[in-house]
C-alpha cells in the first residue's frame, strides 16, 4: 500500500494504546496458577489478542487440563480472571497511554484522518474512557457481535467499516501476531509494534517510534 491511500487507522487497544498487556498478563499468570499450568513468556505472548474464553482454553490446553472442567467452571475462571483484572484496571490513568501514542493520535487528529478501535476486549470503552482518549475515535467495534475473533479478519474489516472506508485505505496497529495476520486477511495495511511481528508490511519495536513520518518512510 501506498502513503497516500491511508485514509485512516484502526487501532488495537490492550498493548497499542494502553499499557494494559502487563495486567491482563498478570490476571491470566493467576488463572495459570490456578489450574496447575506453567507460566512461561511464550505463553504470555501467544495470548495478545485472543479473546477471553479462547484464551483461557489456550491455558487448560498448555497444561493438559482442557478436558478437566465444566463449561460452568470454566465461565467461573474466566469470571474471576475479569474481575481481577477490572481491579487492575482501576489503577489506570491517562499517563499509562502508552508512550508517543497520544502525540500519535493528536498528529492523526491534526491531520484529518479517522480512527477507530478493534480490540477483542469487551473492557476497551472502561479503558479508553479511564485514559481520556475516547473522543478521538469514529467508534469501537463490538467484540460480542463477531462470528470469530483474531486471527479472522471480521474485526478489522468492521473496523473499517465504522470509519466508512474501504479495507485499501485504512492502516491497522497491532502488537499481536493474531493481529497482524487479522488486518492483512482484510486487506489493510499492517502497522506491527514489537520484534516478533515478522508478517507485519510495517514494523516497529516501540509505541514511541510510530510518526506519519516514521509510516511514510518505511513505506517508501
Ligand atoms: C485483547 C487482549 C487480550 C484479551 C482480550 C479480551 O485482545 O490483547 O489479552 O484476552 O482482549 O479481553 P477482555 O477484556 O474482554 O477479557
Ligand atoms: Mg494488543
Amino acid at each position: 500500500m501506498k502513503f497516500e491511500d491511508i485514509k485512516g487507522f484502526a487501532f488495537d487497544l490492550d498493548g497499542v494504546i494502553a499499557d494494559s498487556a502487563r495486567l491482563h498478563s498478570k490476571a491470566w499468570h493467576q488463572t495459570a496458577d490456578t489450574v496447575g499450568t506453567t507460566w512461561t513468556p511464550e505463553l504470555a505472548e501467544n495470548l495478545k489478542g485472543v479473546s477471553r474464553m479462547d484464551s483461557l482454553e489456550m491455558i487448560l490446553k498448555a497444561g493438559g487440563h482442557e478436558n478437566e472442567y465444566t463449561q460452568a467452571q470454566k465461565e467461573e475462571l474466566a469470571t474471576a480472571k475479569n474481575t481481577q483484572y477490572l481491579e487492575l484496571v482501576k489503577t489506570l490513568t491517562p499517563d499509562d497511554v502508552l508512550p508517543g501514542m497520544k502525540a500519535f493520535l493528536d498528529e492523526l487528529k491534526a491531520n484529518g484522518y479517522k480512527m477507530s478501535v478493534a480490540s477483542a476486549s469487551k473492557n476497551a470503552p472502561t479503558i479508553l474512557k479511564q485514559l481520556k482518549v475516547m473522543d478521538y475515535f469514529e467508534g469501537i467495534v463490538d467484540p460480542a457481535k463477531l462470528h470469530a475473533g483474531k486471527p479472522d479478519p471480521e474485526i478489522f474489516s468492521l473496523a473499517a467499516d465504522v470509519l466508512g472506508l474501504a479495507p485499501a485505505n485504512v492502516a491497522g496497529l497491532e502488537d499481536s501476531g493474531a493481529g497482524i495476520q487479522s488486518i492483512n486477511a482484510a486487506g489493510e495495511l499492517s502497522i506491527g509494534i514489537g520484534s516478533e511481528l515478522s508478517e507485519a508490511a510495517v514494523r516497529f519495536d516501540r509505541t514511541d517510534e510510530v510518526s506519519l513520518a516514521a509510516i511514510k518512510a518505511k513505506l517508501a
